[in-house]
């Protein structure tokens, strides 16, 4: 019977045949050790001479890394396996051979790697990290269809800008100039106004100058937007979601945690509420360990991780000056420099992984903020006329999604998040 190693354990004792390839083996004078990879999961195949035959067992030896098979044997319960089973391998068809597959079991160098991710994301770890975005991804829907949001897909294309004009991507459209999103919120907030609840995912473009860890060129964004909910309520929902993510990739992917090695004590620790504190309390905290860092200024990233290091969870960073955000944050109500917003700071090092902020509904204030910051009023007359029929109070925030993968996979750097990264210097493969 054909099956899969995802199902393989509701076949033992059973025998099964499975589309494979062949990720390494080691072999002995009797023994051959097949480590088998399918897509849905990793198993090993047991090859023993005296069972298969003098001649099938010298082709089974032979077999190249990477090669396609159909693999058949009987399946067998093994508690020393990973994944909890093993394949008594009775014969072996190839499919396809592989002739010099270049990631061999030896240590490759990063940039190697990222020239040939097409065939890297086949590795064990890369697998992981992949599934594990994906539980992501699926658990965000969930929790968000769960609380009455309904999914909205903003445009890619646009004409407007929303997170300032540095590092916008420039395109013609046609005769007129267009810019490849860099967030959806604008047109999201029209959709709040529409439709109450709403959450986008997609793909947004950023050309940042910078080479970090943490910094794509093109990075996916869960964008919620809320009408009629200030602040304070968004921020119970962003620490609701995050430990509804956490905790899913903890029930749904134990195989792929293991395999990265990931501390599971510290993402259990990750359940709502999550600490807040101000950006004033956080300068005063930094100059106090000695940072130099002056009140007006942005963090870094060695000033977030300073942060985050007193916390073992996820934590608010509430109130930055007006100056250093975006032109739609509603001023504090209590004061006019700081703005009703709040970053979310992953623990261990890993930055931001969200930014959100109450936004200015009111419409002369929204108008004198456009010419602050020399927006032209035609391309936002749309944005603007959301606070001429109905504005009411609302709150949203994006999550970064390759920045969350990195933190819950606990991987280094964030090019290992996505499949085929973008970064500074790289468009291949
Ligand atoms: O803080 P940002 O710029 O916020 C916005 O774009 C808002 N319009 C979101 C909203 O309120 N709807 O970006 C949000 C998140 C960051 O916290 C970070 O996780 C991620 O997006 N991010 C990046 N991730 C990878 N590479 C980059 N260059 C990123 N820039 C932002
Ligand atoms: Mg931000």
């Amino acid at each position: 019977m054909k099956t899969t190693i995802r199902t393989i354990g509701n076949h033992v004792g059973e025998e099964v045949t499975l589309g494979a390839w062949l990720s390494n083996k080691r072999s002995s004078g009797k023994i051959a050790f097949l480590q088998l990879r399918d897509g849905s999961g990793f198993i090993q195949g047991v090859v023993v001479k005296a069972e298969a035959g003098e001649e099938a067992f010298q082709k089974i030896k032979e077999l190249t890394q990477e090669s396609a098979l159909y693999v058949t044997g009987t399946v067998q319960k093994d508690d020393r396996a990973p994944s909890g089973y093993e394949l008594a391998v009775s014969s072996v068809d190839v499919i396809h051979e592989a002739v010099d597959y270049p990631i061999t079991p030896k240590e490759h160098g990063t940039e190697f790697l990222m020239d040939h991710r097409h065939l890297w994301l086949r590795s064990r770890r890369q697998h992981a990290i992949m599934t594990i975005r994906n539980e992501i991804i699926r658990a965000t829907y969930e929790f968000f269809n769960k609380e009455g949001f309904v999914k909205v897909d903003p445009p890619i294309l646009t004409g407007s800008s929303a997170e300032g004009t540095t590092n916008l991507f420039h395109t013609k459209y046609f005769d007129e100039d267009a810019y490849l999103s860099q967030s959806g919120q604008l047109y999201m907030e029209a959709a709040a106004m529409a439709l109450g609840r709403v959450f986008s995912f997609g793909p947004t473009f950023r050309a940042e100058k910078s080479k970090t860890r943490r910094h794509l060129i093109e990075f996916w964004m869960i964008e919620p937007e809320m009408a009629f909910v200030d602040h304070e309520e968004s921020l119970e929902i962003q620490e609701n979601y995050v430990s509804f993510v956490v905790q899913s990739v903890i029930d749904n992917c134990r195989l792929e945690l293991d395999a990265l090695e990931r501390d599971i004590t510290a993402l259990e620790k990750i359940k709502a509420p999550f600490a807040r504190i101000s950006y004033d309390d956080a300068i005063a905290f930094l100059q106090k360990e000695g940072y130099e860092i002056e009140w007006g200024e942005d963090f870094g990233a060695p000033h977030e991780t300073a942060i985050a290091e007193s916390f073992d969870k996820p934590v608010f960073i509430l109130n930055y000056p007006k100056d250093i955000k975006a032109f739609y944050m509603k001023p504090h109500p209590e004061r006019d420099d700081v703005v009703l917003c709040a970053d979310l700071i992953a623990p261990e090092g890993y930055g931001e992984i969200i930014g959100g902020s109450q936004r200015i509904d009111d419409e002369a204030l929204l108008a004198e903020r456009f010419k602050e910051h020399n927006l032209s009023e035609d391309a936002y007359q749309w944005y603007l006329d959301l606070r001429k029929y109905g504005s009411v109070p609302h709150s949203g925030f994006g999550l970064g999604l390759e920045r969350t993968v990195a933190w819950i996979t606990g991987t280094e750097h964030v090019r290992e998040t996505i499949p085929f990264p973008r970064l500074l210097n790289r468009l291949y493969p």
